[in-house]
């Protein structure tokens, strides 16, 4: 299977990625991941996408379809986590996918308000080490502010601040909203209530999947 996780910031595409990702033995790509690693890396990729991340923008087109390139596998059964953001990447993941005799299953599309998205995204707490990912009160680590993978203080992701997030919800609205009437034209979206708490949205997740599946 091949599943797109379309959906605005904090909305839980990551923590639902994850595990859907180890339940059912799919590849979990992550662009922001990808990203965050090439800027910590100082790759060349990372030394240009830091900027546009640091604003909350969109990292240039060419940039992440060529990422993608590299990292897809060639037999497919991949979680895209923030990828497809807009309709040229979209284009380019369905001509990617052609090319090895693939297509997508399911655009899971995680529904949640505004409000919601700011608590989410206010709270979250990352492993600089390890990138597991708590939230402050719904997801805590055992030990305050500590990972409990690999015992690294926990920081907040620079992008997380107020006036960033801002952003990074108007240029969703701008430029990865349109996609969901893009895949569901082509009868693929699947709308999910991403507001519950983490495990219900991950039966639900699981139930969407699986009914596919069969
Ligand atoms: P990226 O890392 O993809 O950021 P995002 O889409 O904004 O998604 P997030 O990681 O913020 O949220 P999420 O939905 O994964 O939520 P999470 O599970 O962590 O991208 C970062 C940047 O990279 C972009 O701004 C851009 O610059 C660049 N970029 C990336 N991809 C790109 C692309 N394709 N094209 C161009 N540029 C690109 O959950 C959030 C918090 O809520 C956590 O604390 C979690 O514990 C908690 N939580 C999760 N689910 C629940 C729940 N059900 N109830 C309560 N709390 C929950």
């Amino acid at each position: 299977m091949n599943l797109v996780f379309l959906g605005p910031p904090g909305a839980g595409k990551g923590t639902q990625a994850k595990k859907l990702a180890q339940e059912l033995g799919l590849v979990h790509i992550s662009t922001g991941d990808l990203l965050r690693s090439a800027v910590k890396n100082q790759t060349p990729l990372g030394r240009k996408a830091k900027e546009y991340m640091d604003r909350g923008e969109l990292v240039p087109d060419e940039l992440i379809i060529a990422l993608i390139e590299e990292v897809m596998p060639e037999g497919g059964g991949v979680i895209f986590d923030g990828f497809p953001r807009t309709i040229a990447q979209a284009e380019a993941l369905e001509r990617m996918l052609e090319r090895k005799g693939l297509h997508l299953d399911m655009v899971i599309f995680f529904d949640v308000d505004d409000d919601v998205v700011v608590e989410r995204l206010s709270g979250r707490r990352v492993c600089p080490n390890c990138g597991a990912v708590y939230h402050i009160k719904y997801n805590p680590p055992k030990e305050d502010e500590i990972c409990d993978r690999c015992g690294t203080r926990l920081i907040q992701r620079e992008d997380d601040r107020e006036e960033v997030v801002r952003n990074r919800l108007a240029v969703y609205r701008e430029q990865t909203a349109p996609l969901i009437e893009y895949y569901e034209r082509k009868g693929i979206l699947i709308k999910l209530d991403a507001s519950k708490d983490i495990g219900e949205v991950y039966s639900e997740l699981l139930r969407l999947v699986n009914e596919e599946r069969n």
